[in-house]
């Protein structure tokens, strides 16, 4: 642990970010142009692309998946397969994507507040949020944690609702061995180079039903059909030769990474696991981890210090630290005025929205500079002492 007293005078000489892509070694890389600089091929259901998509099939254990250009065009292409008109019920606590995806298909979004433990939809309020025009669920397993896909299953059932999973954040998550793609509907996956596994910009949608595999295809190539047919409204979500190839290498470099988050979240647990009033993002029993963030949660009135405090204190030692996901999407100008996204029908999400931070969280994260960050966090917390109420307040 670093000396307390000279904590306040600690500053990186570099920034240390939220994340840090994973780059595989140059030579790799050139090895693989080189391949595609010999074919001359570079979009359009290229070889790279097929090859990801095996790799792909294979490692996120599910069925059938169609690659994109980003994981915001791989879930318009879910609303586009199922063609819904009415209402959707969402999560306010996500990136804008989500909601801005279900309502561009001409969805209502309808939030309903989340679990003050998951940080997903609450199932309870999604039930209470059902209407003669609910078509539908868009779930988020928010910073890789899983959405009790249990209980929505059985709530879509006995509504007959669909269901679409956001696992932007959710590469490699399990549940007791089976991969979160297989639930629901679809399931969109990002590869945003902040993401765990990336293509720099990319993302997939996977769908158990294979059937849907034509429909959203058509979607991600303008409605293509052939050189003779054009079937239906479509824009281009392809993702490209380049892009596919490099994501090819990643997946080589992925063990190594999740294994150096593994050893920097045992800092952050070890480091702060006792401080009043932290609470530490926390793995579901039976769910494999995406490791994709660390999260803390601050509890101003414990900690005595505010998140947004923290967060501008730990910038002046060069910490970037990122207040995901500040604002809730239901405070947002397009949204603010649904019925749904009235505080009074939201109260969790509103607190969590001002109590959570992401800190630093990537492999090049040195397991030193981690438990300086740890030491730096401590070093802030003022508990306030208890008054009995006689003496904070005579009257
Ligand atoms: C929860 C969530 N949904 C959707 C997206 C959008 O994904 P992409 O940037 O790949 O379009 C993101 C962003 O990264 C996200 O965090």
């Amino acid at each position: 642990m670093t000396n307390l007293q000279n904590i306040e005078t600690v500053r990186f000489d570099t920034p240390i970010y939220v994340t840090r892509p994973v780059l595989p070694p140059l030579e790799r890389v050139t090895e693989k142009l080189k391949e595609i600089w010999d074919l001359q091929w570079l979009t359009n259901n290229g070889p790279q692309l097929l090859s990801l998509e095996g790799r792909l099939l294979e490692t996120l254990k599910v069925p059938a998946l169609s690659l994109f250009n980003n994981g915001t065009t791989a879930l318009m292409a879910a609303f586009k397969a199922l063609q819904l008109e009415g209402e959707v019920i969402t999560t306010p606590f996500t990136f804008p994507a989500t909601t801005h995806v279900a309502a561009m298909a001409g969805l209502t979004p309808v939030f309903a507040d989340i679990d003050p433990l998951t940080l997903n939809l609450d199932p309870a309020r999604i039930e209470a949020a059902i209407t003669s025009r609910t078509r539908a669920i868009l779930g988020v397993h928010v910073f890789g944690t899983p959405c009790d896909v249990f209980a929505i299953q059985e709530i879509a059932r006995k509504y007959e609702l669909k269901v679409i999973y956001d696992a932007a954040h959710a590469f490699g998550v399990e549940i007791d061995g089976t991969s979160i793609g297989s639930f629901g509907d679809f399931s969109m996956f990002s590869f945003h180079a902040t993401k765990l596994f990336h293509t720099v910009e990319g993302g997939a949608l996977v769908y158990p039903d294979r059937n849907y595999r034509q429909k959203v295809e058509l979607f991600r190539n303008f409605g293509i059909k052939n050189e003779e047919e054009v079937v239906g409204q479509g824009i281009n979500g392809k993702l490209n030769e380049l892009q596919a190839a490099l994501g090819l290498l990643v997946l080589d470099y992925l063990e190594e990474e999740r294994r150096k988050r593994w050893a920097i979240r045992d800092i952050y647990y070890a480091g702060l696991g006792d401080v009043p009033g932290l609470t530490l993002q926390q793995d579901l029993p039976g769910a494999r981890p995406s490791l994709q963030y660390f999260t803390i949660r601050i509890d101003e009135n414990l900690y005595g210090l505010s998140r947004d405090d923290l967060y501008l204190e730990l910038k002046r030692h060069n910490v970037y630290t990122r207040k995901y996901f500040y604002p809730l999407c239901s405070s947002y100008p397009d949204y603010k005025n649904l019925p749904s996204a009235d505080l009074s029908n939201l109260p969790i999400a509103n607190r969590v929205v001002q109590e959570v931070l992401c800190l630093p969280f990537f492999g090049g994260l040195e397991l030193e500079q981690a438990a300086i960050i740890c030491d730096l966090i401590r070093s802030k917390s003022r508990p306030r002492r208890y008054l009995p109420p006689t003496l904070a307040n005579p009257n």
